[in-house]
């Protein structure tokens, strides 16, 4: 039985960028694949066309991760639509710039609200309808790693913390053989990274930025029976950016 015939996938965030590459990939892969989106229902039913145009399936649920109802009635829809859930990807995330003498408290709430609390309130709210032995992806950042720039330090502090709930996440499902790890990527071509992708292509050892479907790809491999002795770790993709 091939990976995919096991259950379904619910990608959190997936009507662009990162989670829209993961989308994409899970559905290549040939699981039936949910996601989410919160501003943009064009993106996202174009996304769904464009995965049936290859042979896929794929269902946009609208559910804003800010609010914890949102994102037990997205799961519940899922489950609805494709049955159990193999592969959770949580990817939403925002970043907004500020350094710790300026950041607004709405910009920090916000933050914390989606990139950590979020994070955590969407595994759990997936635990119930995962099968034994699923995989649980979380997109976090190499700036947990090493920022390198002023104006990060709630992000930071977010993606860092994302990196710690995989490892308590990880030994909570391992009696289950539910695996937890966390993608850390560098700049990576997409909406969120427009303004200031040009600047960084140079202080890249690659010399260039990636694309959302290398991110894509280490997400397929983290979702396949291969990874199945991996869990709790952070992997960093990011052209050697934190070396
Ligand atoms: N791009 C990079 O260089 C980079 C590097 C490291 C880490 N990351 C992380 O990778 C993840 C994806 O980033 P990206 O670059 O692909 O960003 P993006 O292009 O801005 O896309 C963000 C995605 O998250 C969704 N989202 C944002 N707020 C949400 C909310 N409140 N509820 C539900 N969904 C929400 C968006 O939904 P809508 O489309 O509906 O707005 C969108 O699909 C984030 O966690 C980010 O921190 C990105």
């Amino acid at each position: 039985m091939s990976d995919s015939t096991r259950g379904a996938a619910l990608v959190f965030g997936g009507a662009r960028g990162i989670g829209a590459a993961a989308v994409r990939r899970l559905a290549a892969d040939g699981y039936p694949v949910a996601f989410t989106f919160v501003s943009r229902p064009d993106s996202a039913q174009a996304l769904v066309q464009e995965v049936a145009a290859a042979g896929g399936r794929a269902h946009a649920i609208q559910a804003d991760s800010a609010s914890a109802d949102a994102i037990i009635e997205a799961v519940r829809q899922a489950v609805e639509k494709f049955g159990l859930i193999k592969v959770v990807v949580v990817n939403a995330g925002i970043y907004r710039a500020g350094t710790i003498g300026d950041v607004s408290l709405r910009d920090l709430d916000e933050m914390l609200s989606i990139n950590v609390r979020a994070v955590f309130l969407s595994i759990q709210a997936a635990l119930p309808h995962l099968v034994d032995g699923a995989r649980v992806i979380t997109i976090g950042s190499n700036v947990a790693v090493r920022t390198g720039i002023p104006g990060a330090s709630v992000y930071q502090l977010t993606k860092t913390a994302v990196a710690g709930l995989v490892k308590g996440a990880a030994l909570d499902l391992a009696p289950r053989g539910i695996t937890v790890n966390n993608i850390q990527p560098g700049p990576i071509e997409t909406d969120l990274t427009a303004s200031m992708i040009e600047a960084l292509k140079p202080l890249s050892p690659l010399r260039r930025v990636g694309q959302p479907h290398e991110v894509g790809a280490l997400i397929s491999y983290l979702a396949g029976d291969e990874a199945g002795y991996m869990t709790g770790a952070s992997l960093t993709i990011d052209g050697g950016f934190t070396l």
